[in-house]
């Protein structure tokens, strides 16, 4: 069997595999997000390069053992997943490697990307975190934890580690101004660079509505 042959059907069990398990996720995380990230990540890689099925493979996975997600579970399913598919230990270090990068940690913690293939993941993960979707995701999100949408006496935090990140409790608008807004700037590749600044205004003009109509500034 060639190599592609069995990239293609690895892939396609893969995507069979995460459609199911995301099947009703409620806060954003669901399988139109990894559908979104998955193409998202393709479309930057035809003009950054890298390795397409690494690429693909890890944008499908990337929120499988996500912490928001699993519990705390500490057993990887990505590598029960990739075992089971008889994939390489080498190669599923190397897709192991691009998911553990992808993950925002907080304003202030550095979230560096190591390879071309992580870069591009990353970037996906985050394009589909703001614009329109982001929007949407992000209330959805909110509304999944029963948090607040707004709360003027709650003031937005720099967190400085990934443990203060994890606990907030704060408000859905909030994480605009401890996410959403910062990552603009923190894109890796020049073609998601340029596809965050249309999303990017269309937050800071939502915000602005927002604010105005909060104050009935008419
Ligand atoms: P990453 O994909 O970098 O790990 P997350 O999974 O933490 O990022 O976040 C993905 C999306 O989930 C966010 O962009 C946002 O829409 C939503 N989300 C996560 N944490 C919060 C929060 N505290 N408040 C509102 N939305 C959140
Ligand atoms: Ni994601």
């Amino acid at each position: 069997m060639n190599t592609n042959f069995r990239q293609q059907q690895l892939l396609k069990s893969t995507e069979d595999y995460i459609k199911t398990y995301f099947d009703n996720e409620g806060s954003g995380h669901d399988w139109w997000h990894i559908y979104r990230v998955r193409n998202l990540a393709l479309q930057i890689a035809k003009t950054e390069g890298g390795d397409i099925f690494r690429i693909e493979l890890a944008a499908l996975l990337h929120d499988l053992d996500d912490w928001k997600l699993n519990g705390g579970n500490k057993v990887s399913k990505i590598f029960e997943w990739l075992s089971k598919m008889e994939v390489s230990e080498q190669e599923i270090e190397k897709v192991l490697e691009i998911i553990h990068e992808v993950s925002y940690k907080g304003a202030g913690v550095p979230t560096p990307a190591s390879s071309i293939e992580a870069k591009i993941v990353q970037d996906a993960d985050r394009l589909d975190a703001i614009g329109a979707i982001g929007i949407a995701r992000t209330f959805a999100y909110g509304g999944n934890k029963n948090r607040l949408i707004y709360d003027p006496a709650v003031q937005p935090e720099n967190h400085d580690s990934f443990e203060a990140y994890k606990k907030t409790n704060a408000p859905t608008i909030n994480h605009f101004y401890e996410k959403l807004l910062l990552l603009k700037d923190r894109m890796n590749t020049q073609t998601a660079k340029e596809l965050a600044e249309k999303r990017h205004q269309f937050m800071e003009d939502f915000l602005e509505q927002f604010f105005n109509e909060w104050e009935a500034n008419f």
